[in-house]
């Protein structure tokens, strides 16, 4: 994997927003997979920044990884509204060609088929962008989950539950207890993945993705058996990392 750093999380969104600038060149149409989550807020600030300096992703398509269940698609925290708010409106995305789950699907596993097959007749995911949960989790893969995973019905972990609460005015009755994620094998076929992590928080999952095993009990560990992730991380997240793992310049 490679590893970027920056001093902060303001920075990190500059050079990951640069890294993606970059991977998709002048292709006129391509697949994004977007995130949501505090993790891509910077990115996304950057990345409209330079779709207002003539980045025209006008024509690009997206698949969101995940939704809640059941929470109605009008909620200001559902992914549908947080991804039409922080990056459809800010990137210049054409809505019609933008795809979240079907949470609020009366048959949410037909749902998961259905949003399998659009990846699919989309021609798969060309970078897909992650943030990583302070239990290892990406997407809503929570650990358990195995590495041939497909988009799916899953039970949020209570660690997840109460990281997400601030979305919900602090109230962990209020957040929804599952989902609809892409599974980690729909993930690792994306052609390229730019993962975004900052703060102290992720510091601990970030060092056994990277320097540990690969183990369903954190999934992202199952990034090493990509050929092309970056992590662009400030230097709170990268505080655990071993110096064999950060780049050359990192001060050492
Ligand atoms: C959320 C999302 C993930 C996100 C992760 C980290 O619950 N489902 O896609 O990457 O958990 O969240 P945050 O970036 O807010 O720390």
């Amino acid at each position: 994997m490679r590893i970027l750093l920056s001093p902060d999380a303001t920075g990190a969104g500059v050079a990951a927003a640069a890294v993606i600038a970059s991977s998709l060149g002048d292709r006129p149409a391509p697949v994004l997979g977007v995130a949501t989550g505090s993790s891509p807020q910077p990115l996304y600030r950057a990345l409209a920044g330079r779709v207002q300096a003539g980045l025209d992703l006008a024509r690009a398509t997206a698949f969101a990884l995940d939704e809640y269940v059941g929470l109605p698609v009008d909620h200001p925290e559902s992914y549908h509204s947080v991804i039409a708010r922080e990056v459809i409106g800010p990137l210049g995305l054409d809505p019609s060609r933008v795809h979240v789950p079907e949470g609020i699907s009366a048959d949410p596993v037909a749902a998961a088929a259905r949003y399998e097959a659009a990846i699919a007749a989309a021609g798969g995911v060309d970078l897909q962008i992650l943030g990583i949960g302070a239990n290892g989790h990406i997407g809503f893969n929570e650990p358990g989950s195995a590495p041939d995973s497909r988009t799916r019905v899953v039970d949020l972990a209570p660690r997840t539950v109460a990281d997400n609460s601030r979305f919900f005015d602090g109230d962990t009755g209020l957040v929804p207890t599952r989902a609809l994620t892409q599974g980690i094998g729909t993930i690792l076929e994306a052609r390229e993945i730019v993962l975004i992590a900052w703060g102290e928080s992720k510091a601990d999952a970030l060092a056994r993705a990277v320097e540990g095993p690969q183990t369903a009990e954190l999934p992202a560990s199952f990034l090493q058996r990509h050929d092309r992730v970056t992590l662009v991380l400030d230097a709170a997240a990268a505080s655990r990392l071993s110096s064999a793992s950060l780049p050359v310049d990192a001060g050492r």
